[in-house]
């Protein structure tokens, strides 16, 4: 286990490490396992701009943060790209001492227009959304609003731009998508990109996940396997979500995310920023601790950190461990929805 002169530990003896931080809710996509449109106006609605934390803010709290012991930040959405001027905000936190890691996960769209500010601004590392290289597949997917060659361009950009290492997620679902993963990993291993393949889960309540529609991460890995031996690699850092594995050949390295098959809980290390300024310590919270009223009300930085202190002190979430108990007592408990924490 990692050990800063800061660590703070939970109820589980898991240490503090990673923040995510959603800067806004809104997205130009509607993701079936996010946002269904046909939730969106009927039963959510979008938070109003003078809830969102400002940059100012955000930055102030990300230094507590980075004082009880997180060394690693991303920023997340919704789509993050939306947020205005989001460069400005990478500039501030990447002046912040002891952040090892500044990330942001993206949807991909709008990444050819600000891939080269995001890296001038200090911005490390990238991850792209990308669920299938077909037209029509990835179109349904994302409620008929992206499209495949709009975020290869993107990533392209991003890599002309400077960014390295870049990551794709695919999020692989039964009968929608998993007859398309071979694509993604023939285009990782040409392109060099990172492709992890995540396990479809029930975050939020809008997108009423069903386990049937789930692929398991070893089907994946035998199928792909059979085309390109994999073998498999260390963790990059402890706690890191996904599996790594190199395919023998030389042609890179793939990551599994099995957050269903294979919980990780034991080793989790992450708590989640809102855009409105809310603490979730897992991502499938009901409850949060609300840290923007007391900053707006004038709380010293004391008192913000003994808030922050008492959540991680009391944390003992282990959700995905303990996933079909939960969902058995009650299957529409309510949850924190992925694009207000951005996953
Ligand atoms: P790296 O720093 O590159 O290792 O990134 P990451 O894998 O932590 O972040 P990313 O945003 O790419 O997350 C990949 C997938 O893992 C997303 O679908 C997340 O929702 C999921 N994920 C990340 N953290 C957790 C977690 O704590 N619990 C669960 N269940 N899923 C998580
Ligand atoms: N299950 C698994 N992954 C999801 N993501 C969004 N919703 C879900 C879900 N229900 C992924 C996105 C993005 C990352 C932050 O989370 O595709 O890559
Ligand atoms: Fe938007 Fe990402 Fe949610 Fe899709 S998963 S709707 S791209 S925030
Ligand atoms: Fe962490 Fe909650 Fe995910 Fe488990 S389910 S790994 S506790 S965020």
């Amino acid at each position: 286990m990692p050990q800063t002169k800061n660590s703070l530990f939970d109820t589980f003896q898991r240490p503090m490490q990673d923040l995510r931080i959603s800067v806004i809710d809104r997205c130009n996509f509607r993701c079936s396992y996010c946002m269904p449109d046909a939730e969106f106006g009927k039963h959510y609605s979008f938070l109003q701009t003078k809830d969102w934390l400002t940059f100012g803010e955000i930055t102030r709290l990300t230094k507590i943060f980075v004082s009880l012991g997180v060394s690693k930040v991303r920023l997340t959405g919704g789509e993050p790209l939306l947020r205005p001027d989001l460069h400005e905000l990478i500039g501030q936190l990447s002046t912040i001492k002891n952040i090892d890691d500044l990330a942001l996960t993206t949807n991909g769209s709008f990444l050819a227009g600000q891939a080269a500010d995001l890296q001038k601004a200090g911005l490390r590392r990238l991850t792209v959304s990308l669920d299938s290289l077909d037209e029509a597949t990835f179109k349904k997917l994302s409620g008929g609003r992206g499209s495949p060659t709009e975020v290869l361009s993107g990533i392209t950009a991003a890599k002309q731009a400077g960014f390295r290492n870049i990551k794709i997620n695919a999020v692989i679902q039964k009968n929608i998508n998993e007859h398309t993963v071979l694509d993604l990993v023939d285009y990782s291993r040409s392109s060099g990109h990172i492709l992890r393949l995540i396990e479809y889960m029930d975050v939020g309540n809008c997108n009423h996940w069903e386990s049937t529609a789930v692929v398991k991460s070893n089907t994946l890995l035998e199928q792909i396997n059979a085309q390109y031996p994999i073998e498999p690699l260390e963790a990059n850092y402890y706690g890191e979500v996904a599996e790594r594995y190199r395919f023998k050949d030389g042609q890179g390295e793939i990551g599994f995310i099995s957050s269903v098959s294979q919980p990780f809980c034991g080793t989790c290390t992450r708590l989640r920023l809102s855009t409105d300024g809310k603490l979730y310590t897992c991502l499938f919270a009901s409850q949060s601790i609300d840290l923007a009223t007391p900053l707006r009300n004038g709380a010293t930085d004391t008192e913000l950190t003994a808030l922050i202190t008492t959540a991680w002190h009391k944390r003992a979430d282990k959700y995905s461990e303990n996933r079909y108990l939960f969902r058995s007592i009650d299957r529409q408990a309510p949850k924190v929805e992925m694009f207000q924490i951005g996953g």
